[in-house]
């Protein structure tokens, strides 16, 4: 699949980046018809921004910090969003809780990922919200932001299981395995036009169905 010039994206992160990475590798490996355009960070140190620096990518720092209300953050994101004409933005690890103002300068144009199997689990520590709850499965979720916390219509999950001896890192890392594969699935499914939104649902044209998908845990 070419990689389309007028298809450039946003990634705004807060942190390690490993799934900037992961949608970088895709661009780069012709596997998502689109290139990220700019990596926004609200954190100076964030080890994404070297990431998006190796591979030549425009990065910029907005820091929270620096603004009096959430909103004149927000404006100021969507700025320079606007600028580098990104047409899609995806949040990646972006550990900040955006307002109806960003939201509804985007409209179904934002994705986010989220380490849980949403509606479960949402906001923060999610492996260790699944952990602490006792379920067998836990996952990763990602959907098109709206104004809630994690609540937006639903694109792709998928799935893990949680052993008894698992900590919230290796579950976290376990689901971020995960997260790689279905953040760049995602992307290529909207710039392929294959994702219609019905109200809450994402209908996914030309889905296809999985033969006799059938998961237990544990298997004994
Ligand atoms: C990922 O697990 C992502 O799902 C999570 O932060 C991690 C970022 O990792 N996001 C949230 O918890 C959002 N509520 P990364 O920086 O290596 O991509």
């Amino acid at each position: 699949m070419a990689v389309s010039e007028k298809h450039t994206i946003a990634v705004l992160i807060s942190g390690s980046g490993s799934n900037l990475q992961a949608i970088i590798d895709a661009s780069e490996r012709g596997e998502i018809p689109c290139r990220v355009g700019i990596v926004l960070s609200n954190k100076e140190d964030a080890y994404g921004l070297d990431r998006a620096k190796k591979h030549g990518i425009p990065t910029e720092v907005v820091s929270h910090k620096e603004f009096p209300t959430r909103e004149a953050f927000d404006r100021r994101l969507i700025e320079v969003i606007r600028k580098s004409g990104a047409a899609l933005v995806c949040l990646a690890g972006f550990m900040r809780v955006l307002t109806p103002v960003f939201v509804q300068a985007f409209p179904h144009r934002i994705l986010n990922i989220h380490p849980a199997l949403l509606p479960s689990f949402p906001g923060t520590h999610g492996p260790k919200q699944a952990l602490d709850h006792g379920v067998r499965f836990s996952g990763c979720t990602v959907h098109f932001l709206d104004e809630g916390v994690d609540t937006g219509p639903i694109i792709v999950q998928a799935i893990v299981p949680v052993y008894d001896d698992d900590t919230e890192d290796t579950l976290a890392a376990r689901i971020l395995v995960q997260e790689h594969k279905i953040y760049p699935m995602a992307i290529r499914l909207f710039f392929q036009g294959k994702l219609k939104i019905e109200g809450r649902r994402v209908r996914v044209l030309g889905e296809p169905k999985i033969p006799e998908f059938f998961h237990r845990n544990p298997d004994a």
